[in-house]
């Protein structure tokens, strides 16, 4: 049932946040954030640290099952205010321009890292983070093939530009709970507007 939550609400677990679907209110912030349980890139004090509380249950299974296997993930970037991915995207701006870094990171107010739903995962070395290189890493092929088990989607696939609005991030992880993401791997289909028939692309 697709109309089971809503995709345009911020606080829920379906809410589809991309170029064309804005955060409303544009100064939204989750009111469970939490610091989960997990190994942390950065200090606990830090805001991006911070993650949904209902998805901890599921997150901490998977960090848990990961490393059963002998594979230690890393919490990188989870949370993350509309400020703060202010600061982020005017950084890239005066770096790479503003066309380049619309291919790589939203702007203020359209990231879904303000949802408190999404994480970019990284290695304990440090290694490829945030580069493509990161899909060989043995982290970045565990949960390449894992993380819809425990409810966590892949949001930026490789040949999905067009659809999502940027390039591949295969560190960057949307939690939609269980049965979506176990949903959208049986049927095969790789992206939140695909499945919910929402417009997303690369232009705002
Ligand atoms: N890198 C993703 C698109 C973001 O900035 O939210
Ligand atoms: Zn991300």
């Amino acid at each position: 049932n697709k109309q089971l939550y809503s995709t345009t609400d911020p606080a829920s677990l379906w809410v589809v946040v991309n170029k064309k679907h804005p955060l409303h209110p544009a100064s939204y912030v989750p009111i469970d954030l939490v610091v989960p349980n997990v190994r942390l890139r950065l200090g606990s004090g830090n805001e991006q640290m911070k993650f949904r509380k209902i998805t901890h249950t599921d997150l901490i299974e998977m960090f848990a099952a990961a490393q059963a296997e002998g594979v230690q993930l890393v919490f990188g970037s989870g949370y993350r205010s509309h400020g703060l991915q202010k600061q982020f995207y005017n950084s890239y701006v005066a770096q790479d321009g503003r066309a380049e870094a619309d291919t790589y990171s939203a702007r203020p107010g359209y990231s879904e890292h303000q949802s408190g739903l999404a994480v970019d995962f990284t290695s304990p070395s440090g290694k490829c983070h945030l580069e493509i290189c990161w899909e060989s890493s043995t982290e970045g092929q565990w949960i390449a093939n894992n993380a819809y088990k425990y409810g966590f989607v892949l949001r930026y696939p490789k040949d999905k530009q067009v659809v999502t609005g940027y390039q591949y991030e295969p560190w960057h992880f949307r939690y939609v709970g269980k049965e979506l993401a176990n949903e959208m791997h049986n049927q095969k289909i790789t992206t939140l507007e695909e499945f919910f028939d929402l417009p997303g692309g690369t232009n705002y």
